[in-house]
């Protein structure tokens, strides 16, 4: 990383020979769904042009259009991203001390939302596929489980697809939930797409899921930070989302961004059914192509029905490579393709997908891949089961986040109470948040995956970590 330059300078240089984006934005540099004048467009709530946080104008007419082309009831267009739409959405169905369900495996936003609501969290962990390492999805045993002990739950919150593409079987949790009169809030930040193609997996709006968040700006063309959020039906109090959508969000949301959705939802409505057929066709003669590489595999059909998984996304290439060899795959993709790709794990690469991808670059990608292919080895690496530590929450996640913190020796850490999360990465699922006691057994899994070269948020270079004040205790 250069860090002599600044932003404008880098962004500027960066522009002029950008690599080819396996990577969100799904615009993939502003192809199909692009529009000029970018200084014209940006206005903020001048007389006749609406308000986002009170729409009687031309917003309403967009978000009306956006609920038809997504079979939502009501679509709230979003410009704080998914992260804020999951702390809305939160926020909208739980006050201090009620209880939510939630997948351990939740984007950080969601554990913001906890915090912000003071909701009381009852955790629910995803299947992990053992050969790989890689997060499957919650079962629904699990969440019925969940349901049979707190059925005071008013909310169950889980991610679907993952980051890696499974969904869960949505239509059976929403049965489970709405039984016991709860609310289904889905994070689809990475299905914004579902809807368009067949090809793709259902979307949670039509599998039964209350609250469903979508990013319009990872899989669909529109810049970052725009996001949709759909309600279906009749569980949900229409007031509070508006409420709660105001206070994360910004006071003068972007035209720029809301331009950017409208844009990608005329070009859905005018030209997505040509798009779309189009990139699956594209989609389906890759995959069989990736298919024939040896050292490279992708995941495809033989991770569905297991680990809780209903399907997959087929616009997310997920390859599993020898743990060895990702650093060196990316490294040749930069260097000698000019291909930049969304994600790379331990043992898996992430390239992601999207309508405004061209047929050149999906050929960049297989020919790069053919190449390394030859002088790579694929072996199954020895990977962690993850343990599902048994939780000991003394302090609230809300309390423990206030509460002040000291940092001490990870490895002196037993019996303090935890004041970060301790994520690694991948899997993404906290070991421990703040609030719940550092156990040996949780030291023990955390110590396990830093051997194995796994990169732990909340852990520094000097191994410390944050635990609240003894006196605070
Ligand atoms: C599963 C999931 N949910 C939510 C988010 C937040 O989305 P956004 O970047 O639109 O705020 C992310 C971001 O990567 C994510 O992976």
């Amino acid at each position: 990383m250069n860090s002599k330059k600044y932003i404008f300078e880098s962004m500027d240089e960066y522009s002029k020979n950008p690599r080819y984006p396996f990577h969100m934005p799904g615009h993939k540099g502003g192809r199909l769904c692009s529009f000029s004048d970018v200084y014209k467009f940006d206005i903020t709530e001048i007389d006749d042009y609406d308000n986002l946080h009170n729409p009687e104008g031309m917003i309403k007419n967009s978000q009306e259009r956006a609920l038809k082309l997504f079979g939502s009831d009501y679509t709230f267009f979003m410009v704080n991203g998914s992260s804020g739409g999951n702390m809305a959405a939160i926020l909208s169905v739980c006050g201090d001390g009620d209880k939510i369900i939630v997948a351990r495996n939740s984007h950080k936003s969601v554990f913001s939302g906890i915090v912000l609501s003071g909701a009381d969290v009852r955790y629910v962990y995803p299947e992990v596929f053992n050969d790989t390492g890689i997060v499957g999805q919650v079962t629904v045993e699990s969440i019925e489980k969940a349901l049979c002990e707190n059925p005071d739950a008013k909310a169950v919150f889980i991610t679907s697809p993952t980051y890696e593409g499974f969904t869960a079987d949505i239509e059976k949790i929403a049965d489970l939930v709405h039984k016991n009169n709860a609310i289904l809030i889905v994070d689809e930040a990475h299905g914004a797409h579902f809807n368009f193609n067949d090809y793709f997996p259902g979307s949670a709006i039509k599998l039964g899921a209350d609250i469903v968040i979508q990013s319009v700006h990872k899989t669909l063309p529109s810049v970052t930070q725009t996001a949709l959020m759909h309600i279906k039906g009749d569980r949900v109090n229409i007031e509070n989302i508006k409420s709660a959508l105001a206070m994360v969000q910004s006071s003068s949301p972007s035209y720029i961004f809301m331009s950017s959705i409208d844009r990608c939802c005329d070009f859905i409505e005018k030209e997505g059914k040509y798009y779309f057929d189009k990139y699956v066709d594209t989609l389906k003669e890759y995959r069989e192509k990736f298919k024939t590489l040896k050292n490279i595999k992708i995941i495809g059909e033989d991770f569905v029905n297991i680990c809780g998984v209903k399907s997959y996304d087929k616009g997310k290439l997920v390859f599993i490579v020898n743990d060895t060899s990702t650093e060196y795959i990316n490294k040749i993709l930069i260097e000698k393709y000019n291909i930049q790709l969304e994600a790379v794990g331990r043992n898996h690469i992430i390239a992601m997908t999207s309508v405004a991808d061209t047929k050149e670059g999906f050929e960049r990608l297989f020919n790069a891949l053919c190449d390394i292919d030859k002088h790579i080895k694929y072996e199954k690496s020895s990977v962690l089961n993850y343990c599902n530590v048994d939780i000991f929450q003394t302090v609230s996640l809300r309390k423990a986040y206030f509460l002040e913190k000291e940092k001490v020796s990870l490895y002196e850490s037993v019996g303090k109470i935890c004041g970060d999360f301790l994520i690694p990465y991948p899997p993404g699922i906290p070991v421990l948040c703040p609030g719940e006691v550092i156990t040996s057994k949780a030291l023990e899994c955390i110590c396990e995956f830093i051997d194995k070269g796994i990169n732990v948020l909340g852990v520094d270079e000097s191994f410390g970590v944050k635990v609240l004040c003894q006196k605070e205790k």
